[in-house]
This record gives C-alpha cells, structure tokens and sequence, in this order.
C-alpha cells in the first residue's frame, strides 16, 4: 500500500473545513424536515445490516466533499490492496488477512487459504467432539466446561462471540480468563471441577505475561487435582503461531492450532482464537458467523464509496475528529447480549488508530482515533446519557438495535426499542429554551420559577448519531457487524495516513513492567526508577 498524502495536504481538505463551519450552526432535524428523502437516502442495507445515518450532522455536499476526500486518499485501491493481502502493515512487512479467514475461496492467496481451511477442519473437530461428549479427562469424566485462557485480542473477539450468541449455546459451557490478577483464575476456577475442564491458550506470541501465568497457575492446579504429566493434553490446547514455546510449556503439537503472523490479534476471532466461540455455539453456527463476516468483505470491497457501509461510518469518524474536534465517539448496543461489543471495539479501533505518525513516520498535525466508549442500553440512560444530551462534549454516538429478541419476551423488548429509538430521536431533537420554558408553566410551575429553570431543561440537540439495525441477532449478523467495524477502522486509517495493523506503543510498558518486576521481587535491575515510582515500589514491599 503506497503511503498516502496526509489528510490535511488532500486537495479537497479546506472545502470539507469550510463545509463543516457552515453546518456547525444547521439543524438536523430541520433538514429531515426538509428533505423528504433525506430519511431514505440516508439509509443503506449490506450484509443483513441496516445503517441509518440520517441524523448525522451532514449534508449532500458534506458528503459529497468527504468522498472526494475518500478518494484523494486512494481509499478504493487501499481496499483492493488490503482484500488483495498486500503488505498493508509496513512497519511489521505483513499483509492483515482476517478476510481471508471467513472467505469462501482463495483466489490468488492458494497457500495461505489451504492453511485457513486446514484449520477450519481442526476446529470443527474439536467442536463436534468437545459437544458430542466425546472427550474425556484425566478421569475419564467428559469435558464440560471450557476455559479460554488470553488477553487483548486473542480474549475480547471470543468473549464478545460467546456472550452474544448465547441463545446459540451447545453442551459446553466456555469462560474467560484473562487479566494477571489471580482473582479472575480463582474465581472462574471456584465454579469448575479439574476432571470436566479444558484449557485452551490462546496468544498468538505464546509470549505475554498475563496468559502464561495463568496457565502455569491453571496447569498447577490440573496438577493438584491428580492429574499426571501425561495427562495434560487431555485438558490443554494451543491456539499460537509459537509451537516451540507451546512445547515448552508442555503441550504437544496435536494440540496446538495454529495462528499465523498475517492476521493481527484484534482482527484473528475467525482465526482458531475463535475456537471456543465454535465450541460454545457449535460449528454450524460459527460457519454462520464466518459467512456474515464474508457477506460485509463483498459489499466493502464492491459497493461504490457512496454506497459503501464501512466507508460512510469511516467517512462519518473523520468528519468528527477532524472537522468538529470531537475526541470520542460512543457506541451504545440496545441488547444485553452486546455488553462487550464497546470493550471489543476499544481495542479494535484504539490499538489501530491511536498513533501519531503516518505510515512513513512524519508526525501528524491532526487527531486521530478519537476514545471509543460506551454500554448496553439502557443502563446508560440513568447514568452518563445526561452528558450526551447537555454535556459541552460533543460524543457521535452509533446506536445498535436487533429489532427483535431471542427471550421470547417480546412486549418487554418492545420497552428497549423504544427507549433505543427515543434516545437516538431526543439527541437530534433537543428542546429548546422556549419549549423548556412551556413545558414548566404547563406542569404547574409560576412563571419566575419556570423562568430560572428553564436554562437547566434546554437542550441543544442536533447530537449526531446513527441506527445500525439488523432484524435479530444471529451469527450471521453479529460476524456482518464486526466485520462492519473492522473495515471502518481501516477506512479511518487511510484517510489518516496511519498503519493500524501494528501496535508499537503497547511494547515500552512491558518491558519497563519486567524491570518494575525485578525490583518488587528484591532482585538487580540496571535501570534505575525515577523517585516517584521508586516509593512507590518502597510502599509495596513495606505492605508485605
Ligand atoms: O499487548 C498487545 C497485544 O499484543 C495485542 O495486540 C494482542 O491482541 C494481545 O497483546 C495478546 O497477544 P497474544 O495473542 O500474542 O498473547
């Protein structure tokens, strides 16, 4: 992928700044008045996915003018280039090909597909064996309960699967481990019994500190139970492209599936780190999830800019942080079962695009990866929802609603939806002084009363935000949906000129955790701490 200009040298940059000043006063819902088919046009269906973007605080000629931004950029050739497993992450010499692990075919990648699907095979294995009941413990005793054992990528992608498709759930039942606090390894532990639980660690690097304590912590206690050495494979498997450090620690390589250095953590959940997702909900449906993912690479690779889904949310992220200085952006899924989808997005759009140099290494003279952040509706409504209606931040906000509910309760579901919708219409709508003003004389309130208070009930709106809808939540829809963030992180990326498949700023902490590690357990380092960190240190040990 050759570097891009920088966004703000693009030719059509100080046009798209001015047609943001102009709109930064419009009325949102003035222009749905308006615009008859804004509501229509404004819409767009891909992959079982419907995106309504028409309270955004665009315009045609915005619009207009961010896809020639678009494709200044290059952007269509940058996605020919990322489908096609070209070395879009540069600084690392790698092409990222999560597409390739849910496509149907391998066209011009043959070597590289035949692994994939070699690996499809291995995990179906296991996922038709493991709920079949047909493998057994050091005991004999059938396996369970599985325990995904790793961090950042290789445990959010799972955990969000898992959880999502819990109406999809087979005979065993999967948890996550994943922090180095060992209360999350004892207290997952606390509900399993040794003989009926397999371990599966998954890190792409079989190197990071969090996953390999708590294996070595999970193996001791497989040890304390009775089991022998012999018996470890029976209760542990490998997701890692490290077969070497996988044996070291002691599990062979029939049970290692692997993973390979073209896919990035934050983008491998097809990949065998997907294997307790295809335990959990069976391989049918993991399929599914595949093919949902492989429905969005079609309509992102084919569909013009203009009609393209990841690239008007891309688009739609640039607008934001670039041309109306908003540093975050809010995701709020209206479905219990998508609690985690903002900690999975976290790590996707934040490790990919939180950098400060372009692809070539010259610094950026503007923002990129603004925070993403958020939580289930509507729980958020009684807590940080008041910020997003009065707040002086500006939060673009992503609502995500399946129109229908798998808990059979449908009057209650009835309840979410049209929270999800008042909320996404009250953000455009606000209220405005004078209706604030109104709305206390007609509760009763005297008018000098009503007069003070009104300020406090005013509000702004023209808070702009999307509707993602899809009519349930399979795995189809769920696979369309992350897929759907994956490209517009990438979308992002390119109009920021940015590589966000590596993640270099993660590295520095690790390797002064290790020096701050020496110190707490009294050996030499030969770096020496600063005077903050250094009493701190001191307050620990006299803690002990
Ligand atoms: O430290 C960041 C990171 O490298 C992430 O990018 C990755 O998803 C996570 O750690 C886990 O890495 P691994 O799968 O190699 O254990």
């Amino acid at each position: 992928m050759p570097a891009t200009p920088l966004l703000s040298q693009l030719p059509s940059f100080e046009e798209t700044q001015q047609l943001a000043k102009r709109l930064r006063d419009a009325s949102v819902s003035t222009m749905l008045a308006d615009d008859s088919d804004r509501a229509g046009d404004f819409t767009l269906t891909a992959a079982g996915l419907q995106l309504d973007y028409s309270k955004q605080l665009v315009d045609r000629p915005a619009l207009a003018s961010l896809f020639k931004l678009a494709s200044e950029a290059n952007l269509k050739s940058a996605i020919s280039g990322l489908l096609a497993g070209e070395e879009v992450n540069n600084t690392e010499g790698r092409p990222a090909l999560h597409t390739l692990l849910r496509a149907n075919t391998g066209a011009g990648l043959e070597n590289k597909y035949d692994a994939v699907t070699a690996a499809r095979k291995t995990m179906r294995q296991w996922s038709e064996r493991l709920n079949a009941g047909e493998h057994r413990g050091f005991s004999g005793a059938p396996i369970t309960d599985v325990v995904n054992i790793g961090i950042g990528g290789s445990d959010l992608g799972p955990r969000l699967v898992s959880e999502a498709l819990r109406p999809y759930q087979g005979n065993v039942a999967c948890h996550y481990v994943a922090n180095v606090d060992p209360a999350d390894l004892q207290d997952t532990l606390l509900e399993l019994n040794p003989d009926s639980t397999l371990f599966i660690v998954c890190s792409k690097s079989f190197r990071t500190e969090e996953t390999l304590t708590n294996s070595l912590a999970a193996r001791q206690w497989m040890k304390n139970a009775g089991a022998g050495d012999a018996d470890l494979d029976k209760h542990f498997l490998a997701i890692t492209s490290n077969l070497d450090a996988a044996a070291e620690f002691g599990i062979s390589p029939a049970n290692c599936l692997p993973m390979w250095d073209w896919v990035g953590g934050r983008y491998s959940v097809w990949s065998a780190i997907g294997l307790s997702c295809a335990i959990a909900v069976g391989w049918e449906n993991f399929e599914a999830f595949l093919d949902g993912a492989a429905a969005m690479d079609d309509h992102f690779g084919e569909a013009p800019l203009a009609a393209n889904m990841p690239v008007i949310m891309g688009l739609l992220e640039i607008w934001y942080t670039n041309f109306f200085g908003a540093g975050n952006h809010v995701v709020l899924p209206y479905d219990n079962s998508l609690q985690k989808l903002p900690d999975f997005l976290q790590q996707l759009t934040m490790e990919s695009n939180g950098k400060n140099v372009a692809r070539d290494g010259q610094p950026l003279d503007y923002p990129t990866g603004p925070v993403l952040w958020g939580a289930a509706g509507t729980m958020g409504q009684h807590s940080f929802h008041q910020l997003l209606h009065q707040g002086t931040e500006l939060c673009p906000a992503d609502f995500v609603l399946p129109l229908t509910t798998h808990t059979g309760m449908t009057e209650q579901h009835r309840r979410l939806v049209a929270n999800c919708l008042a909320q996404s219409r009250t953000l455009m709508v606000g209220r405005s002084l004078e209706e604030a003003h109104q709305s206390l004389l007609a509760r009763g309130i005297d008018a000098a009363r009503a007069e003070a208070l009104a300020p406090h009930l005013a509000m702004p709106g023209n808070r702009p935000n999307s509707v993602i809808t899809m009519a349930a939540l399979t795995p189809a829809t769920l696979g369309a949906l992350i897929a759907l963030y994956e490209h517009r992180t990438f979308v992002s990326g390119v109009l920021w000129g940015i590589n966000s498949f590596d993640q270099w700023g993660v590295e520095l902490g690790k390797e002064i955790g290790g020096q701050v590690l020496s110190l707490l357990a009294g050996e030499d380092c030969d770096v020496a701490m600063d005077s903050a960190t250094a009493r701190l240190i001191g307050e620990w040990a006299a803690a002990q």
